[in-house]
């Protein structure tokens, strides 16, 4: 009698579990496009973040994938950990840094694939609390970035070149050349146990740390050898990550790309995207991650760097295409940026501090309105104003291809200077001109910004 009251409240139980689980998914699903847009206004509307990658390799600082080139074993990479002690890390500099070069939300590596946590787990030893260090990164650079009004996102590794039940696969340190040496060495880890450890960690971050915005999980690589969606049990995964934080957005690298809610934007990452990305023939979210130079990790002698003005062209060609830059820093040891990545941003932010009206809110122009030479666009829907971003600064006269009749009015957007809009007409019209060009009147002297934007108050 005890027993099958006891079974019955146990099966009773287990069902609501089971069914608060399936509403949680079936909500994520629900949801129309137009709440997804405004879940995710605050996102496209920034436009322009923070990555940064900071974790034991900043020690070797020789990429973060060091201990996977190397093909370092734990025992090997230990020295990293005995010696990680960042006595300058201040994430209120960082915080103070990001929001001056006009960005609006900072992902960190809460996990890289190296293993080691910069947060407090409960699930493990290794973590930034147990080094020299002793102290959560996590916890300060949270306070930090919401004390700077910036929104916080975590990035964490799927991979675990350290944990001892996951399995050794093609992109491991330890990685094999035959069948029978990866079953030879695979004798005896229990995934099922890593993805336990995976689930309560992500827990953890999305549990002890308030609002978070951003998750960034990285990531899968289907295939032999290889690991996905299965590996991670991405569904249930993604489906605590919901329950737990229904407003934050989700990258796409859980493997749940055939389903429409497995993911809320796409991340092309060190390559620019050639058009706005589609799928269905329906335009998505995305954001590209790029570094300063070739490495997300600090990496002492790489070099290179790319340039202002490469960079401000990533950001404004990445607008113009209606996606964000995610813009990547690596820390050093000691915990500050270096010398170069505090450099790019305060050239940044030098720019952005006056042409940011052309970033923020604003997205690919329409259709109807034909690029300039050597010209981006971006646009923003809510003032109806058009912004053209002067690659090459032209020779005083700068033709608006078939914009007769759309402007009202053109200025400088770094200092608001008028720019006399003339129609082409009389002698100074050339046989091949349009009668529906404009032509701007420019200053003789390239005005001193990187790259000089005209604001367009249109009809
Ligand atoms: C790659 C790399 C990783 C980096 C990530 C950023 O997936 O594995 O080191 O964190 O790109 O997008």
């Amino acid at each position: 009698m005890r027993n099958n009251l006891t079974i019955r409240l146990i099966t009773v139980l287990l069902l609501t579990l089971f069914a608060l689980q399936g509403t949680a998914w079936a909500q994520v699903k629900a949801e129309t496009p137009e709440q997804k847009a405004k879940r995710m206004s605050w996102w496209t509307d920034a436009r322009f973040g923070m990555f940064i990658h900071w974790g034991l390799y900043s020690l070797p600082a020789r990429h973060e994938w060091v201990k996977n080139y190397e093909r370092l074993t734990n025992e090997q990479y230990q020295k990293y950990f005995d010696n990680f002690n960042p006595d300058l890390y201040n994430p209120k500099e960082w915080a103070r840094m990001a929001k001056e070069a006009g960005m609006k939300y900072v992902v960190l590596t809460a996990k890289h694939h190296e293993g080691f946590c910069l947060f407090d787990s409960k699930f493990t030893d290794y973590k930034a609390t147990k080094t020299p260090f002793g102290k959560d990164i996590i916890r300060e650079y949270v306070d930090a970035l919401r004390a700077e009004g910036l929104k916080v996102g975590f990035y964490y590794s799927l991979i675990d070149w350290h944990h001892p039940d996951y399995t050794i696969d093609s992109n491991h340190p330890q990685r094999q050349n035959s069948d029978s040496a990866y079953i030879r060495l695979n004798k005896g880890k229990d995934m099922a146990k890593y993805r336990e450890y995976l689930i309560n960690q992500v827990r953890e971050l999305l549990t002890n740390y308030g609002e978070i915005s951003v998750i960034w999980f990285d990531f899968s690589f289907p295939g032999k050898n290889g690991k996905d969606k299965k590996d991670w049990d991405s569904e249930k995964l993604l489906k605590m990550v919901r329950q737990l934080q229904p407003g934050i957005m989700v990258n796409d690298r859980l493997d749940l790309k055939e389903y429409e809610n497995g993911w809320d934007f796409t991340t092309p990452e060190q390559f620019k995207v050639a058009k706005w990305p589609e799928v269905n023939g329906k335009q998505i979210p995305w954001e590209t991650c790029q570094t300063f130079s070739g490495s997300w990790g600090y990496y002492r002698d790489e070099k290179t760097w790319k340039s202002t003005e490469q960079l401000l062209v990533l950001l404004i060609e990445s607008v113009s295409k209606g996606g964000n830059l995610l813009l990547n820093v690596g820390p050093t040891a000691r915990g500050m940026f270096d010398d170069r990545a505090q450099l790019a941003l305060s050239n940044m932010g030098q720019w952005m501090k006056f042409n940011s009206r052309s970033i923020y809110g604003c997205t690919q122009a329409p259709a109807k309105f034909k690029a300039p030479e050597n010209s981006l666009m971006t646009y923003n829907p809510t003032t109806n104003r058009l912004y053209i971003h002067l690659l090459e600064y032209p020779l005083q006269n700068f033709t608006l291809p078939g914009y007769k009749g759309m402007v009202k009015y053109a200025q400088f957007l770094h200092d608001g200077s008028e720019i006399k809009i003339t129609a082409k007409s009389g002698h100074w019209l050339k046989e091949d001109d349009n009668p529906n060009d404009l032509n701007l009147s420019l200053p003789v002297s390239k005005p001193n910004v990187e790259i000089p934007v005209i604001e367009l108050i249109l009809n």
